[in-house]
């Protein structure tokens, strides 16, 4: 048997993919191993939204370099910067064997046997467009003792958003027929899951045969199915249909992240992102008034070429304004082909410490505010579904409340169950308590070992 490791960057489209990789790995007879030194594949599935992504990569794979020079380990490179460099990542990276794009996943084991057989060094990035794809599709039995699981409902992006790098890297949209979606859920919920999170890089324009609210109504009554989340959504298609499924279906978790990118209405022009501060606003309010209490996260990008100080501080008024849960921001990263990279230095560079400090700025404003809200939970009763084993603290259970907020806490119940949890203490990132009541069983019995984390390093780091 030969051992893999699978080293993943970047978006839950990129930690579903991994999933893939896995199991067409499993199929040539390959298992895998927690420890890259052992293995006789590596492959590195990454991302690049941000230069910060790529130098990661880059920094890991002159790490597993040793390992192919010690025991001649295969070395691969799969994801956006594969897709985006091509070719040109053999030529930079001398030692690599082979390179795929996120199109080419089912071919990994026909690559793998050409570079183990021919001793080739293999490139496969060619896009497949909408009527030839095929959605990789999981296999339920991997996701045996695992509680929650990514779906994915479509593929791409025919946004413009000036600033991305994701329509040159996923190529264009295509969605999944919805019979496919439904019954990939109903195969997860047959073995035990109880959440399931439908993926894509814009689910809002999802065109499968139904739309996305109907996709979703529909997906929540999937029996054994308790929570249904998404991810991630553009605010200009953000449908009164799909704000009326919250209202109506409280399967469908009160968590909706929410990218806004910016505060100011000549910024997000420039990013070309087709509603303005306004427009955005009115979404949401309509979303809290269908569905009070329902946690609001975003994505913010600061340091966008021409912006000024007072543009930025429209982002700390509307961050303030909102009172988001949480939110991920970034400073501006130019992109290879992308309208703003390209445009740039009209717009005029903003230097790397204006950036870094309006990023600090914005960042201890967020602690402050998701500090609220976590701190409002103590002395409550929330409901947790068990996901498994504390991260910190081997003696404590882990999960999530509906909004997503995650919870330590002490406890017995085994994975999948839902628990009443006693919440004693908050940081703004988590909060901590006690099991007091037992709300439902898990539908399936629990494994007899908790699986393992794989390695993945989030696209927000
Ligand atoms: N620079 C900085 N942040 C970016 N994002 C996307 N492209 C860039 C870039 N070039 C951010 C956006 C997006 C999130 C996934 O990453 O905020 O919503
Ligand atoms: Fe995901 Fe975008 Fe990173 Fe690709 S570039 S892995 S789509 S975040």
């Amino acid at each position: 048997m030969k051992r893999y490791f699978i080293h993943t960057f970047g978006c839950q489209m990129n930690v579903n993919d991994s999933l893939r990789m896995s199991e067409a790995l499993s199929k040539m007879s390959y298992v895998p191993t927690p420890e890259p030194e052992n293995a006789d594949l590596i492959i590195l599935n990454t991302c690049s939204i941000r230069e910060k992504a790529e130098d990661k990569m880059l920094s890991a794979l002159g790490r597993y370099r040793a390992v192919k020079a010690s025991r001649g380990a295969i070395l691969g490179v799969g994801g956006c910067v594969a897709q985006q460099e091509k070719d040109k990542l053999l030529k930079k990276v001398p030692y690599l064997d082979f390179v795929f794009g996120p199109d080419n996943i089912a071919k990994l084991p026909e690559v793998i046997t050409r570079v183990q057989e021919a001793r080739e060094r293999v490139v496969e990035t060619a896009f497949v467009d909408s009527e030839e794809y095929v959605f990789p599709r999981a296999d339920a039995e991997t996701s045996r003792g695992k509680v929650t699981e990514f779906v994915t409902v479509m593929k791409g992006c025919d946004n413009v958003c000036s600033f991305c790098v994701v329509p040159h890297t996923r190529g264009r949209e295509v969605s999944r027929a919805f019979p496919e979606v439904l019954v990939e859920v109903a195969d997860l919920a047959r073995v035990g899951l109880r959440e399931v999170t439908l993926i894509g890089q814009n689910v809002n324009s999802y065109l499968g045969g139904i739309s996305f609210a109907q996709l979703l109504l529909r997906t929540a009554e999937v029996p054994g199915i308790e929570r249904v989340r998404f991810t991630t959504s553009h605010p200009h298609d953000l449908s009164d249909e799909l704000i009326e499924a919250f209202r109506i279906q409280p399967k469908i978790a009160p968590h909706f992240h929410l990218p806004v990118q910016c505060g100011s209405d000549r910024i997000l022009k420039m990013m070309r992102r087709d509603y303005t501060v306004e427009q955005y606003l009115v979404q949401l309010a309509k979303l809290r008034a269908a569905r009070p209490g329902i946690a609001v996260t975003t994505d913010i990008i600061v340091g966008f070429p021409g912006e000024t100080e007072e543009e930025f501080e429209m982002t700390m008024k509307l961050t303030e304004l909102v009172k988001y849960e949480n939110q991920f921001s970034f400073v501006y990263s130019p992109r290879p082909k992308t309208g703003a990279a390209l445009r740039e230095k009209d717009w005029g560079l903003i230097p790397h410490e204006v950036k870094v400090a309006r990023l600090e700025r914005l960042q201890k404003l967020q602690r402050r505010i998701s500090g609220e809200y976590t701190q409002s939970q103590v002395g409550l009763d929330v409901e947790v579904m068990v996901e498994g084993r504390s991260r910190y603290d081997a003696t404590k259970r882990f999960g999530r409340t509906p909004e997503n907020r995650t919870v330590n806490f002490e406890g017995d119940a085994p994975a999948g169950s839902f628990v009443t949890v006693h919440i004693e203490r908050a940081t703004p990132n988590q909060l901590q308590g006690r099991q007091v009541a037992v709300l439902k069983e898990p539908t399936v019995a629990p494994l007899p070992v908790e699986l393992p984390v794989p390695l993945h390093v989030p696209a927000e780091a």
